[in-house]
């Protein structure tokens, strides 16, 4: 019955990070993954989260299903994230937010939703973009385009992003990384995003946001610009997060859909609808890492050790781009590695070739993604010196 079955590509970055624990070669180093490591290359457990799992351990709780659009108070913590507490856009109820299945699970609904309801709407990705999106809106039946990102010699295409911008049909999609761009770590100004604004108002465009890294940027709040930029426009768009990062909570898989819309009648029917689409797929979301969420941002003493820590994952970050960059300027005089400082969140683009990221792989057992991504919460005190001569190496 199954013979016919093709074998599955895989995930290029789950398979090398499966081939990085398989290398035997001690002094091996992990860029590749998405995943927040500390000095000890260990993701950390953070401290709230553990008090968080402690007291739900000890309230012994049935485990009944959470409703399809998740747990009220898990919804109102990420609207509160997203856009700060006491938001008009909130005020007036005009944001539909269901809890999804990590982000993925929101890019996903949201997906399938402008399918349903905007049927000859295609959506474009910025070039490059997580590997995923394409996949994930190509599986809900829209056609994918790309549009014009990250320029090799330092920041954003803008032009070009902007020229492409206005020549999409009204009701295109448009997605936007909020902050910490994955794969490039190449972020919009904030005047970059005010010179958006009226193009998405006069083309009538549908932005939807992926605010994966909230707080590896600048700051919780400062990360959230271009979402409240976008509402404050009276912009009707979407935006997906999670706290796979931000919690070191990946395989709970917590994250929310959010639609902002006109007004509270709206948002009822586009929350019914998005509840539709959740029913097709898996019911309910999984209530667990909701909740620890919820207790974390509703306990103040907890949300300020959490704070903490993000802020602590931030800065280390920050240190070990300088660390990159100086240890390069040593070994290589005239080079220049200026964007390992102006590149924000865990991944920096380093324009070393598949060629080069094999070398660096096979010669000095050193793992980053074939498109020269370098996960830079890799890093840490006991390699970066290591890696900064194998970079040069490798020239
Ligand atoms: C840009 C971006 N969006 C979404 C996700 C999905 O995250 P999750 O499904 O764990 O919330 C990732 C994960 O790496 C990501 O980098």
């Amino acid at each position: 019955m199954f013979q016919h079955i093709e074998a599955f590509a895989g995930d290029a970055i789950v398979a090398l990070n499966e081939a990085f624990h398989r290398d035997l070669r001690p002094h091996k180093v992990n860029l590749s993954i998405g995943i927040y490591c500390d000095e000890q290359g260990q993701v950390p457990a953070q401290h709230a989260v553990c008090e968080a799992e402690q007291y739900l351990a000890a309230a012994r709780q049935p485990k009944p299903y959470l409703p399809m659009e998740g747990s009220a108070r898990f919804r109102n913590a990420m609207q509160e994230l997203l856009f700060g507490a006491g938001h008009a856009v909130l005020v007036q109820g005009r944001v539909a937010t269901v809890q999804t299945v990590g982000s993925s699970g929101a890019l996903k609904a949201g997906a399938e939703f402008l399918r349903q309801w905007f049927p000859s709407s295609g959506v474009w990705l910025s070039d490059p973009t997580w590997d995923n999106h394409r996949s994930l809106f190509e599986s809900a039946g829209i056609v994918v385009r790309t549009y014009p990102y990250y320029d090799p010699a330092g920041g954003v295409r803008f032009d070009a992003m902007l020229a492409a911008l206005r020549e999409l049909p009204p009701r295109s999609v448009v997605l936007l990384h909020a902050c910490c761009h994955n794969p490039t770590g190449v972020d919009l100004t904030h005047a970059q995003w005010l010179e958006l604004i009226p193009l998405i108002q006069d083309r009538q465009l549908i932005p939807f946001l992926d605010l994966a890294y909230q707080g590896f940027g600048e700051g919780i709040e400062e990360d959230a610009f271009s979402v409240r930029l976008l509402a404050q426009a009276g912009i009707p768009f979407l935006v997906a997060n999670t706290l796979s990062k931000s919690m070191g909570l990946y395989g709970e898989r917590c994250g929310a859909l959010s639609v902002v819309c006109a007004d509270d009648r709206q948002a009822e029917r586009v929350l019914g609808q998005i509840k539709f689409t959740v029913r097709q797929n898996y019911f309910s979301p999984p209530a667990h890492g909701g909740q620890i969420v919820a207790h974390v941002l509703g306990d103040p003493a907890l949300r300020a050790s959490w704070v903490r820590d993000l802020t602590g994952m931030r800065e280390r970050i920050r240190s070990l781009r300088r660390q990159l960059h100086t240890a390069l300027g040593r070994k290589w005089a005239g080079s220049d590695f200026a964007y390992l400082l102006s590149q924000r969140g865990m991944f920096s683009y380093t324009n070393l070739s598949a060629e080069q990221v094999r070398r660096l792989r096979e010669e000095h057992a050193i793992y980053l993604v074939k498109s020269g991504r370098l996960c830079i919460s890799g890093l840490n005190a006991g390699n970066v010196e290591r890696v900064a001569d194998a970079i040069v190496a490798v020239q």
